[in-house]
């Protein structure tokens, strides 16, 4: 297995739970889209998968396993899979980039710290890299700083970076929230050729379903720091069960959903199924909702009968 977790929790300093417990794994190649509202924990479990918590969240239970190797815990193997097996592009560029280290530098980070490689043969190789991101490869250009470039040729040069060492898995959050359209087609063009040359693949954050249903073989719907439904693409689109899965693909086809409320504050969240309190399909023993455990592919966590008006 690519990514192994079993059992994750995260929680505040203060108890109070944020994420989990959660069990999810991609095989060599899979494309998984992750997706769910704002603050439902998708960039938490992508921290958690690097091993880079911020410092008021902390991991109680469970394993976070990445070919093979804990990541969890510091080690030197860790290490080396950081940035070359696995890549990621964090959700605000700013997070990757040094303000004092021009272009170049930065594509020839990774290549140097992981393969040895000189910068200048760092460069050279990644041009047709740059291109496909429609990245200008000229000297003036290189020597910029990331203030110097605008938010969209900052997010191009993370991509840039994170596919300069030929990852095997690519961990995308929100990766093409700052590219014009134009742009970000390419982007997933690349990606899908990438996956289909070399087998790439890919953990791609995204508000956006109709998105994901284009470069990703399954989803995984996560609301409240819990996952709520999973399954083929193809299968979540057309007959989504779980209500939350339901208004996201309202939402994606900009249809009205007629539906108020917005994610309870980790600490104000209800027992049982986190959506409870917006469903309008929620009946008394939604709130005896165990946490899902023991099965990371795919499943439903809703048990009640579809309703008129909700989903397709
Ligand atoms: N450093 C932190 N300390 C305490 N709580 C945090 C911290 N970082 C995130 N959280 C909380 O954890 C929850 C999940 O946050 P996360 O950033 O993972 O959401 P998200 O799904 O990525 O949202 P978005 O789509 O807006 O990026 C939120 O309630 C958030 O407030
Ligand atoms: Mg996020």
């Amino acid at each position: 297995m690519v990514l192994a977790v079993e059992g994750l929790v995260l929680q505040r300093r203060d108890g109070v739970r944020l994420l989990g417990p959660l069990d999810l794994t991609l095989a060599p190649s899979e494309r998984l889209g992750l997706v769910g509202e704002s603050g439902s924990g998708k960039s938490l479990l992508v921290q958690a998968l690097f091993g880079v918590l911020p410092p008021g969240v902390l991991q109680t239970a469970g394993r976070v396993r990445a070919f093979g190797i804990a990541m969890d815990q510091p080690s030197p193997s860790r290490d080396r899979l950081r940035g070359a097996r696995l890549a990621w592009v964090p959700q605000q560029p700013g997070q990757a980039l040094n303000p004092l280290l021009t272009l170049a530098e930065h594509l020839a980070l990774l290549p140097g710290l992981h393969r040895q490689e000189a910068p200048q043969a760092a460069v050279a190789r990644l041009r047709p890299l740059l291109a496909r991101l429609r990245l200008p490869s000229d000297p003036a250009f290189l020597a910029r700083f990331p203030h110097q470039l605008s938010g969209g040729q900052r997010q191009r040069l993370c991509l840039a970076m994170a596919l300069s060492c030929d990852p095997e898995l690519l961990v995308l959050d929100e990766p093409t929230a700052a590219l014009d359209a134009t742009v970000r087609q390419d982007f997933m063009d690349l990606a899908l050729e990438l996956h289909r040359e070399r087998g790439l693949g890919f953990l791609w954050i995204t508000h956006d379903l109709t998105m994901a249903a284009d470069v990703c073989d399954r989803l995984l719907v996560l609301y409240g720091g819990e996952r709520v439904e999973a399954g083929p693409v193809a299968r979540l689109l057309d007959s989504p069960r779980h209500p939350t899965t339901a208004r996201l693909l309202a939402a994606a086809r900009r249809e009205p959903s007629g539906e108020t409320g917005f994610l309870p504050a980790p600490q104000d969240r209800p027992p049982g199924c986190p959506f409870g309190p917006r469903c309008p399909r929620a009946q008394a023993s939604c709130l005896d909702w165990a946490p899902w455990r023991g099965t990371p592919g795919d499943g439903l966590r809703c048990q009640q009968p579809l309703a008129a008006g909700i989903g397709p």
